[in-house]
């Protein structure tokens, strides 16, 4: 009994987690950062070899003085032995092979930098478990999952691999990441300079934290999307949530909604129709790359264009016309192979990987405010509440999140003291609404891709890129050179 209570647990969990999404943008939101299920890059060649190394518990205390194995890869095919610069991706919320085998930028740079390549593991992630199975049991065994412990463990890695690696003592190590990643890259170099050289951060939305950014720029840069890819699609998405209101309001028609959008359950009031919807308009805007790519759903190219096709009546028509073209809508996100029997609005869109674990730290430090109007943006006014927010937290986790915490521990936007950081942003994605996207000094630069989804220019290249993409990359590039010259003249007198 036990044992299957255990096994049963995580599921409840997630269920009630969905639950929440269905009530709040501030919940809605923080899972959108680690959507990035893409597919392996065809062409270069994946291959890398797993590593653990024992770290700390608890870098910041005494007390807890366990270790566990935080697991890292390395890919050294390229590197040139006599000291070539080490390519350091910090790893985030998933699994860091998932990170690795979709970092085609790192892969595809290698051989022309001479780097060697090493993907960390963020902790309470993928195999990084700092209690082995009891790692989310509870909050006191989840106490230890910070972006300062993350940090800290790169720290201690990368000095291990100087001290043991021959031939690297003196690389210049840079930093990747994206997204939260990213913002792990970039608070990587602010905090430890005399490790890292420089980092590359891209879409990395350090900015997207309480009093920094207006919280409904995330949903106004959804909706431009769709505002840009089609005569009257985002009109025709605002019209929808009171015309599924309507329709749900009777049984009748739960029944007719049920049928039009192939739903694998009958829907019932309460269900979350509109939310499940709201995250499938964002999910787009965050994967509207210019190729075909599989993002857990296989999408076709431009995505959000191929959506809008289902949408270009006038404002005008009746309403059942209207749910009718957004049911097909939804299908291109999930069932573009042709291969779905039913659509699921419990199954989250992307899948749970990670889920637990950025909740946690979107209720402690990770504090995302986000809003819509109807106006700016083409979803239903939402106020951003963080006492409705901070009491979901209490209630799922036992801890209350420190809106500002994020602010006093990595600079805010007081951030030019620092040097050598590439804020490169899409402007397809939400998420630029929260990142750096001017230059903040000579060497705090800002890279910005105009038509870019979210971390464009990780990816591997394709020869759909559009032209700013490649620019970006050959940018990019050149600054990192240009970081490990600056480096080896610091290191060698
Ligand atoms: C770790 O802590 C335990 C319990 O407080 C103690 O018994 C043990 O000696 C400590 N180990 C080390 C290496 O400090
Ligand atoms: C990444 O690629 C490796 C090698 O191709 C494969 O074994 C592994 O399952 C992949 N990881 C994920 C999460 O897709
Ligand atoms: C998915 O597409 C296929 C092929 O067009 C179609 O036969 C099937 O009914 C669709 N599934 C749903 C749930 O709409
Ligand atoms: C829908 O998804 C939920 C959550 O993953 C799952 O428990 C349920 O069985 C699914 N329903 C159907 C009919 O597939
Ligand atoms: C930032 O400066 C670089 C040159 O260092 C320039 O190429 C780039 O266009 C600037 N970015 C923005 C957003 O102004």
């Amino acid at each position: 009994m036990k044992a299957e209570f255990k096994a049963i647990m995580p599921v409840l969990v997630a269920v009630a987690l969905l639950l929440v999404l269905s009530c709040s943008h501030g919940f809605a939101l923080k899972s959108h950062l680690f959507r990035r299920r893409v597919p392996a890059p065809s062409g270069v060649m994946i291959n890398y070899k797993t590593y653990y190394i024992d770290q700390k518990i608890d870098h910041f205390g005494f007390l807890e003085n366990g270790t566990f194995k935080q697991r890292y890869l390395v890919a050294d095919l390229h590197w040139q032995t006599d000291g070539g610069p080490i390519l350091f991706y910090t790893g985030n919320e998933g699994d860091i092979t998932w990170f690795c085998n979709n970092t085609g930028f790192m892969w595809d740079v290698a051989e022309e930098l001479g780097a060697m390549l090493v993907f960390a593991e963020h902790r309470y992630y993928g195999e990084s478990m700092p209690f082995g199975a009891e790692s989310y049991s509870d909050a006191k065994h989840l106490n230890y999952l910070s972006s300062e412990q993350a940090l800290a463990d790169f720290a201690v890695l990368i000095k291990y691999l100087k001290a043991s690696w021959t031939g690297c003592q003196s690389s210049a190590v840079v930093a990747v990441g994206g997204s939260y990643g990213g913002m792990l890259a970039a608070w990587f170099r602010m905090k430890y300079p005399h490790v890292v050289a420089g980092a590359l951060a891209a879409s990395a939305p350090i900015w997207q934290f309480p009093d920094m950014v207006p919280c409904g720029v995330f949903y106004k840069i959804v909706s431009d999307d769709f505002a840009k890819s089609g005569v009257n699609c985002h009109a025709n998405i605002r019209r929808s949530w009171k015309a599924i209101d309507k329709a749900s309001s009777t049984d009748e028609g739960l029944l007719w909604l049920s049928r039009e959008f192939s739903l694998c359950a009958p829907l019932k009031k309460g269900d979350g129709l509109k939310s499940w919807l709201q995250e499938t308009w964002v999910n787009l805007a965050m994967v509207d790359y210019p190729y075909e790519a599989n993002f857990l759903q296989p999408l076709p190219a431009w995505p959000i264009k191929v959506v809008c096709e289902h949408l270009r009546f006038s404002p005008e028509v009746p309403e059942q016309e209207l749910l009718q073209g957004i049911a097909q809508a939804a299908k291109v996100y999930y069932n573009y192979t042709g291969d779905a029997t039913c659509l699921n609005i419990s199954q989250s869109a992307t899948g749970n990987l990670g889920m637990m674990g950025w909740f946690y730290q979107a209720c402690t430090e990770m504090v995302m405010p986000m809003c819509s109007d109807g106006v700016q943006d083409m979803f239903e006014p939402q106020k951003w509440d963080f006492q409705a927010f901070s009491d979901e937290c209490y209630a799922m986790f036992g801890v209350r999140p420190r809106p500002d915490w994020a602010e006093v521990v990595y600079g805010g936007k007081d951030i030019t003291s620092h040097s050598n950081i590439i804020f490169s942003n899409g402007g397809l994605d939400p998420w630029s609404g929260g990142g750096v996207t001017q230059n903040l000094s000579d060497s705090l630069v800002a890279v910005w891709i105009p038509d870019g989804a979210h971390h464009l220019d990780l990816r591997n290249n394709n020869e759909y890129d559009p032209s700013s993409v490649l620019a970006a990359r050959r940018q990019e590039v050149a600054l990192i050179k240009q970081w490990v010259k600056q480096w080896a003249v610091h290191t060698h007198g």
